[in-house]
């Protein structure tokens, strides 16, 4: 595995795979790494045969200075988990390289990046399409992987990828993102690296999240949108030290509010959750249909 900390080497390299006719996965990442991230690599090595991985702390989606200053940093251990699963490359740059002028670009494609994460972290998907498209057209990859755990952020990028495409530009015709399913811990919380920041008080209530989002399933089926809205947030506000920060059921493709059951082919349950005294913000998603 080669790590790559310029863009000029990153491209060389890119380039070289292309003349070897070469398909190249990209799995985005801001590190500290777990097995979520692990599960985006390995299904790219299946399916490509040479993988990028970048590890990049991206400064402009972050709205809050010191939720970027608490973001956990562990280069090494990524290195050896990354090695370990098969990743070829390993793209960590200095935010000089990625942004030697600031990225004064507007990305905006409502209602996909205003609702919800939108709404309350106002410039976050700015920043992710920011970062995002930089590498997407670093690397003009095959295929590009990304988590399930931000569901949002699947179709804010997809919507700027569409756009992309109607301008024109050949990468992101060629290019197809890959959803992949959450990985969860054994108890049901998403890995998230934001987990190492909680207390281990705050990490005994974290579960109670998908546990009130899966028993919603059930109660869903004879039940309104906002009576199963109202049944999650109660069940996790009643736990003390969980306080819903927001709770929205969605068109799974546009993100639009649903009001009925029968008003998309697929609906998903997107929540945010302040956990403990910091607090930390924990979020998680669900499938109805
Ligand atoms: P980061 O939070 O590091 O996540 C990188 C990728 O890993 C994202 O696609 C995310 O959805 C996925 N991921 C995280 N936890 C997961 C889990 N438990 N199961 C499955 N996938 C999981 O998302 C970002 O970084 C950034 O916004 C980025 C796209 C890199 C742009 O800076």
């Amino acid at each position: 595995m080669e790590i790559i900390n310029s863009v000029k080497e990153l491209k060389a390299k890119v380039s070289a795979l292309r003349s070897d006719n070469k398909t190249v996965g990209l799995v985005p990442t801001m590190g500290a790494l777990h097995a979520g991230h692990a599960s985006l690599v390995s299904q790219s090595v299946k399916e490509n045969d040479a993988t990028i991985v970048s590890v990049f702390v991206n400064p402009t989606q972050f709205n809050d200075k010191n939720d970027l200053a608490a973001y956990p940093r562990t280069m090494d251990a990524d290195c050896a988990l990354l090695e370990s699963i098969g990743a070829d490359y390993v793209f960590a740059p200095t935010v000089e390289e990625v942004y030697p002028e600031p990225d004064t670009r507007i990305f905006s494609y409502p209602p996909t990046d205003t609702v919800m994460e939108g709404a309350f972290r106002p410039g976050h998907f700015n920043g992710v399409c920011q970062i995002v498209s930089k590498l997407f057209m670093f690397v003009e990859p095959d295929h590009s992987y990304f988590g399930e755990k931000d569901f949002q952020q699947i179709a804010v990028i997809s919507a700027m990828v569409a756009d992309y495409q109607t301008q024109g530009a050949e990468w992101a015709k060629r290019m197809k993102i890959r959803p992949c399913p959450i990985i969860r811990e054994e108890d049901g919380l998403a890995l998230s690296s934001r987990n190492t920041l909680l207390a281990a008080n705050e990490r005994a209530i974290a579960p109670n999240i998908y546990k009130a989002l899966k028993g919603s399933i059930d109660y869903s089926r004879t039940h309104t949108i906002d009576e199963t809205k109202q049944y999650v947030i109660n069940q996790i506000d009643a736990v003390d030290g969980l306080e819903v920060q927001y709770y929205d059921i969605v068109n799974a493709g546009t993100l639009a509010s649903v009001t009925t059951w029968d008003d998309a082919e697929h609906i998903q349950g997107c929540i945010t959750v302040f956990c403990g005294a910091t607090p930390i913000r924990l979020i998680d998603n669900i499938n109805y249909k």
